[in-house]
């Protein structure tokens, strides 16, 4: 039932590239420049007229909903808020009869954000669900939605539905940022054609797991770990940090890289190691400058680079290349690397990676 692989985890990382292409299939239509959602189709006049999308959710799919908010905002130049499904339920939100209220979830069945999706709808906004699980609770609760098609996910830590969460909320921005004329057809066209390379690149990014299982080995006892990255990768830099506490229960937080400065780099000393999302464009001197930072006070560097770098990997003591793409869509790549890393780390320290201590696959109780 693992199909060959020692932990669901590491076969539904594998299973990305196709999870990936199941969940743009049939919506995508590349050759014919089209972007064909039902669940945006049929209510393009709410979407085209929401004064905000509000996106709700928990955990990792929360991670994926902050990623939503960068592309939704820099693609349909719609107003985004991202919030914690359990803290939006319980503050007494403003919530507008033309707003969108999107929940993420794999499993459909947090209790936290289908509490907010009540409240939502209790307001008159609009609910529109992110699921992986067809006929959930929160697919059924929704006013419209789409459903990810990563297949089962088993392993508790999330891999598979993150990044087929990004994909579903790469073609709503699209489709809305064409719809709303934010974007020019020739652009709707590059974005489209390059999405439909993602999953090769994202094949091409595991090639880099036994380099990676290498320095899981060199890091695997440390006690911290930090995870920085800016813009589009901020998020990649939080996921990635969980991904590590989770299942192999070392601490390690991410932030954006810039606000290093503003405390965290206290923390740094040789025994940190800190892993720095540095592909090409998002900001990349920026980070570059980050890094630096880092280097003087001797922490040590694990950076997610572009393929061909140069820069970074003067300055890091390792590297891992992903594939170049469209800096949007980085995410969909930076992420694979980190996912590998921890799922090494929990393995070298024999930890049970499909099943941490205290946790379980869908949190149904508040
Ligand atoms: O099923 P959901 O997407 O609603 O679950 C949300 C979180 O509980 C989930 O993403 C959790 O954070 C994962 N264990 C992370 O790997």
């Amino acid at each position: 039932e693992k199909g060959g692989y020692d932990h669901f985890m590491l076969k539904e990382i594998y299973e990305q590239p196709d999870a990936i292409k199941d969940t743009f299939r049939g919506r995508m239509l590349v050759d014919q420049g089209l972007i064909k959602m039902a669940g945006i189709d049929d209510h393009i006049d709410k979407f085209l007229n929401a004064r905000r999308i509000l996106i709700v959710a928990c955990g990792t799919s929360w991670h994926a909903g902050l990623v939503a908010e960068y592309i939704f905002e820099e693609l349909a130049r719609v107003p985004v808020e991202v919030e914690y499904a359990s803290e939006f339920r319980y503050r007494n939100p403003v919530i507008y009869e033309d707003d969108i209220l999107v929940a993420i979830s794999q499993s459909g069945e947090t209790a936290d954000t289908m509490a907010a999706i009540k409240l939502a709808k209790e307001n008159g906004a609009f609910v529109f669900g992110v699921c992986n699980v067809v006929g959930s609770s929160i697919s059924r609760l929704s006013d419209a939605g789409a459903y990810t098609h990563a297949g089962p996910e088993i392993g508790v830590a999330s891999t598979k539905a993150f990044t087929t969460q990004i994909t579903v909320l790469t073609l709503i921005a699209l489709q809305l940022a064409k719809k709303k004329g934010k974007i020019s057809t020739s652009d709707f066209h590059t974005y489209l054609a390059e999405l439909e390379t993602i999953p090769a690149k994202v094949e091409k990014a595991l090639q880099s797991n036994d380099h990676i299982l290498q320095i899981a080995n060199i890091y695997k006892n440390a006690q911290n770990c930090l995870y920085l990255g800016r813009g589009f990768n901020f998020p990649v830099a939080l996921e990635g940090a969980l991904k590590l506490k989770e299942i192999s229960y070392i601490h390690a937080e991410g932030y954006p890289a810039a606000e290093m400065k503003h405390g965290p780099i206290a923390l740094i000393d040789e025994q940190m190691p800190v892993v720095v999302i540095a592909t090409k464009k998002g900001h990349y001197e920026k980070v570059v400058s980050n890094i630096q930072e880092i280097k003087s006070r001797s922490g040590k560097i694990i950076g997610i680079v572009t393929e061909g770098d140069k820069d970074v990997k003067n300055m890091a003591d390792h590297v891992i290349e992903v594939p170049e793409t469209i800096e949007f869509m980085t995410p969909l790549l930076t992420t694979i690397p980190l996912q590998l890393l921890s799922y090494h780390i929990a393995v070298l320290l024999d930890k049970n990676v499909d099943q941490p201590r205290n946790l379980a696959k869908s949190v149904t109780v508040e």
